[in-house]
């Protein structure tokens, strides 16, 4: 239920929405859509200060916006847009990046507005496609392109993958020094200023963020910064929080440093993709999103647009390398595939993928090459002839995991040995039952044994579960998904266990050979052997080292033996489950 209780105000069940808009410069507006009592992010974090969701109308000759807003503000934001400007003279919506606090308006947009055009990286008007199934004016645009608005207003693209999602673009405006960033440089904080004179006050949430968000990359945060290094920049438009003014170089040098210091120390994977050939660049990015579940960093590179020397030197520095295999025609990416073999040494991993080949499948004459020279390989080459499906997503997400796993399998029994032996004694006396967890997304399904469960509400009814962060079900596991939790029975547990402990290829199917039926509220599988079962819908996520707590509300359960008992996990220590 949601009343209007005075202009630019809406107080949700969620808690207390406003809006503002303030010239930022020349022709330029902020709407910021202020969300002052949001406790949680999603996944990924707690707020402590609510947050914003900020977008920017340019005007120029010709109009562009850049990013909307949450969909919870759908009736703020539609009223202050369309009392700024009438929508069909919007030229341009250019998305940052397609997650929907920024994005969960582009459907409106797009009524009010059917002749503009959605200006974005290749993969985001690909995601876009797929969220909202209606045809639309689309411009793909690279780093170094530029947009011209008119009356000044160039707007050049700046790419930024994986800060935090693989399609994020920056836009400068070379007229006002304005640099519109999205996630990048934010912070979850709503208050009334609309810049970042309150330094002192703003800075932990500054830092919080980035250690939720941007950390996981620091990679690809110095790449991006090293881009935008010759910008004169007069203000960072963010598109969660203040924007930034005051203490630019200051805001900007703590992301260098952070970063610097993060990639030091951290274990690498290096992945090379091709541009603008097949589904290299989306497959890539699939792998590279499996290995970082498992806390390794990684930089993708675009072998048609990199310099020897930076290949080279990334080659050197990596711990394991992937490539999205070049059609052999083509003599950029070539060339770059012999730097990297001159580069490439035995105590490497390697993965390769071979998207949109022929017959000839020249993945298999490079694998001889790099295993001639000792190189470790952690998944099999996957060859992808079609155009690929969720399941090839999937199947690409979990081969990164097993890289991932791979190269950290020293620090993993490190980490293992560590742990005082009486203390992993005592934690081993926590007894659990035994339990798997099913679940379905499309195509996409998979499965995993689990031991943490609890009943963790009355009302509502709900459970808790943990799930390490690297488990391949943890994609289907996020905020309003819905899976199964199956309960095993004592006494007839084995055979279910010993299947769903085995280590599975990437892209097996879980349920070869296991009977199952569908939910009724999903279509997880419900296994047939379970002594019961409850259909449950992720509300939240709690991020707990390595593992998500996620807790879930149930919404209906059989029991299929009436006197059956649940099966009992006895450990001797804790270290592992
Ligand atoms: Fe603020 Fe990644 O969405």
């Amino acid at each position: 239920m949601v009343a209007l209780t005075q202009p630019n105000q809406v107080i949700s069940n969620t808690g207390r929405l406003t809006i503002e808009t303030v010239e930022i410069a020349p022709e330029t507006t902020a709407i910021r859509c202020l969300d002052w009592d949001r406790e949680r992010f999603d996944v990924e974090f707690g707020l402590r200060n609510g947050t914003t969701y900020n977008s920017f109308l340019i005007q120029g000759e010709k109009v562009a916006l850049v990013d909307t807003s949450h969909v919870k503000f759908e009736q703020l934001y539609l009223e202050i847009i369309t009392g700024l400007i009438d929508p069909t003279k919007i030229d341009y919506l250019i998305i940052s990046h397609t997650e929907p606090d920024h994005s969960g308006l582009v459907k409106n947009i797009l009524q009010l507005a059917p002749d503009v055009t959605v200006v974005g990286a290749k993969i985001a008007i690909q995601f876009l496609e797929n969220m909202i199934h209606q045809p639309f004016k689309s411009k793909l645009v690279k780093s170094g392109e530029f947009l011209d608005l008119g009356n000044g207003h160039q707007l050049e693209f700046i790419s930024a993958p994986n800060l935090h999602w693989p399609d994020t673009i920056l836009t400068y405006d070379h007229k006002t020094g304005t640099l519109y960033t999205c996630d990048v440089f934010g912070m979850h904080y709503c208050d009334d200023h609309t810049y970042d004179e309150n330094f002192d006050i703003i800075a932990d949430d500054f830092q919080y963020y980035y250690d939720c968000l941007m950390a996981p990359n620091a990679r690809s945060v110095l790449a991006a910064l090293k881009r935008i290094e010759k910008l004169e920049i007069k203000t960072v438009a963010t598109g969660h929080g203040p924007l930034l003014k005051d203490y630019i170089s200051e805001w900007l040098g703590r992301y260098q440093n952070w970063s610097s210091e993060q990639a030091k120390t951290e274990t690498l994977v290096a992945l090379f993709y091709v541009e603008d050939y097949g589904y290299s660049e989306y497959l890539v990015r699939a792998i590279a999103h499996g290995i970082v579940k498992t806390g390794v960093a990684v930089e993708l590179v675009a072998l048609n647009n990199t310099e020897p020397q930076e290949v080279r030197e990334l080659v050197d520095q990596a711990a394991g390398l992937v490539i999205g295999m070049p059609p052999q025609s083509s003599d950029v990416p070539q060339a770059a595939l012999k730097t990297i073999l001159a580069a490439a040494h035995n105590k490497q991993a390697i993965g390769l993928l071979e998207s949109g080949g022929g017959e000839d499948e020249p993945v298999f004459p490079l694998r001889n090459k790099f295993q001639e020279l000792g190189l470790i390989e952690a998944f099999s080459p996957i060859l992808v002839k079609e155009i690929p499906t969720k399941v090839i997503e999937q199947l690409c997400d979990e081969a990164g995991t097993d890289m991932g796993q791979w190269l950290n399998r020293d620090r993993t029994i490190k980490q293992i040995k560590s742990i005082d032996n009486e203390l992993e004694k005592s934690l081993g006396r926590i007894s659990t039952g035994l339990y798997i967890i099913t679940a379905k997304k499309g195509e996409v399904q998979s499965a995993m044994l689990a031991s943490w469960v609890t009943q963790a509400s009355l009302n509502p009814l709900g459970v808790a579960i943990a799930v390490a962060k690297d488990r391949a079900i943890e994609s289907l596991m996020h905020v309003g998904d819905r899976f199964v939790l199956n309960i095993l029975e004592e006494g007839r547990y084995q055979g279910l266990m010993k299947h769903f402990l085995k280590r599975f290829p990437p892209g097996a199917d879980r349920f070869a050979g296991i009977k199952t039926y569908p939910a009724a509220t999903n279509e997880s599988p419900i296994l047939a052997e379970a002594l019961a079962y409850l259909e449950c819908q992720i509300t939240s996520r709690m991020d707990c080292g390595d593992h998500w707590v996620i807790y879930s509300t149930v919404q209906t359960g059989r029991v299929a033996k009436v006197n059956g008992l649940t099966a009992v996990h006895h450990r001797k220590i804790g270290n592992h489950y």
